[in-house]
């Protein structure tokens, strides 16, 4: 429990009060109700947000690499050795991102023991939304039926997952809300050129989802990385179907509403590049090392990126969750997906820590670390 100090009376009577710490300045008005002031107060600023739970879903149709072969010139062997990918999860005729995040929401909420009414906020991680108009997460919120949730989406292709947790997390640190419901969706089968040999073999459908819950215990999001650079927008992007180039018969033809990647490898060496500096930027802070992680989750791209990340930190391959041999890179899911099937596997325990850590389009790239419990 946190102990309050008066420092000082000033001569007009503003009170001025330091807690572990921080000082707060309270005006004569609210001298009456100041113990619960100061309680409401303090309560809002430490609260943390903790992962009280974790669900996910992916759909039944499943895409192997022989399937592939028959759709451009390629070879199971060569897909396997260079990215990992056994096969991916794609959706249905008619399914959408809402589809796939709400099973994943219902069990997150399950685990977490928190009834959808009692969600203040959700944040929706995805690059394929239902619609443009209105959020994937307005969509989620109605068929969840979390009434008094605020809910908005944010655009951050394979790092959506971690820019949506801090998010989340903040609001929570802000004292905005106390539970908060953080969704990573994509459909990539929908907007993936199943003739363009460079990509399609990389992307799955999936979705993954936490509870994030308001605490003052040791288990918690311990600390958020963020980070952009717009200079990297041409290396992965869909370039129709936005203001820029509004969907017309001639972006149809061109094939400009699907995924375009002029250089995996220049992806390749800047995924690894920003995944190892968002981890150290995380251990730094913390003031804790790679032996100390149980876990490190990396965004599900392709093994190799994996491996090279995991041999820069030092961290050995037991210590390296992967399932993209099972799903491929599921962008924005891929981090929940995989945070859920380590949590329900058993590869956590309370107390530990994980990291998280995610590159994708933009660039954006970031970390979390995590006190499991
Ligand atoms: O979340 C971020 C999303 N994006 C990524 O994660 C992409 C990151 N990049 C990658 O994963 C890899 O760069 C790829 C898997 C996309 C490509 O692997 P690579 O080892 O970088 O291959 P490459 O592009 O250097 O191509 C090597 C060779 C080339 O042939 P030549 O020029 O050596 O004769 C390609 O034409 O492999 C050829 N190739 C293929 N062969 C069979 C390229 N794609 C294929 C294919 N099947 N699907």
């Amino acid at each position: 429990m946190a102990s309050a100090r008066r420092i000082e009376t000033l001569a007009d009577k503003t009170l001025d009060y330091g807690v572990d710490g921080m000082r707060m300045v309270l005006t004569p008005e609210h001298e009456s109700s100041f113990e619960e002031l100061l309680l409401d107060w303090y309560s809002r600023q430490t609260a943390y947000g903790r992962i009280a739970g974790t669900g996910s879903y992916v759909p039944e149709g499943r895409l192997t690499n022989q399937d592939l072969q028959k759709l451009v010139e390629t070879t199971p062997e060569w897909i396997q050795t260079r990215t990992g990918i056994g096969e991916r999860r794609v959706v249905g005729e008619g399914q959408a991102a809402s589809d796939l995040a709400l099973p994943a929401a219902r069990r997150a909420l399950e685990s977490a023991r928190v009834g959808a009414e009692e969600i203040d906020l959700i944040v929706v991680a995805t690059v394929t939304p239902d619609t443009w108009m209105p959020s994937t997460a307005c969509w989620l919120q109605a068929r969840l039926k979390c009434r008094r949730a605020i809910a908005f989406d944010v655009n951050a292709a394979c790092s959506g997952f971690v820019y949506a947790l801090s998010i989340a997390d903040n609001f929570i640190r802000a004292g905005k809300v106390k539970s908060a419901l953080v969704v990573g969706v994509d459909v990539f089968s929908k907007i993936v050129n199943y003739q363009d040999r460079g990509t399609c073999l990389l992307f799955g459908d999936g979705a993954g989802a936490v509870v994030l819950e308001a605490t003052t215990g040791d288990s918690r999001v311990l600390s958020t990385h963020l980070y952009a650079d717009g200079s990297g927008a041409k290396a992965l992007e869909v370039p129709a179907g936005g203001s820029r180039l509004p969907a017309c018969h001639e972006t149809v033809e061109r094939g400009l509403h699907t995924v375009t990647m002029p250089s995996g490898q220049e992806i390749f060496r800047s995924a690894v590049r920003g995944m190892t500096e968002a981890v150290q930027a995380a251990l730094d802070e913390n003031k804790v090392t790679v032996a100390d992680l149980t876990l490190l989750i990396p965004h599900q791209a392709n093994i190799r990126i994996l491996e090279a990340v995991g041999e820069r930190l030092g961290v050995d391959r037991s210590r390296l969750f992967t399932n993209l041999e099972r799903y491929g890179n599921t962008s924005a899911a891929s981090i929940p997906l995989a945070l859920d099937e380590a949590s329900r596997g058993g590869r956590l325990a309370p107390g530990d820590l994980v990291m998280l850590t995610a590159f994708g389009a933009g660039f954006t790239w970031g970390s979390a670390l995590v006190r499991w419990g």
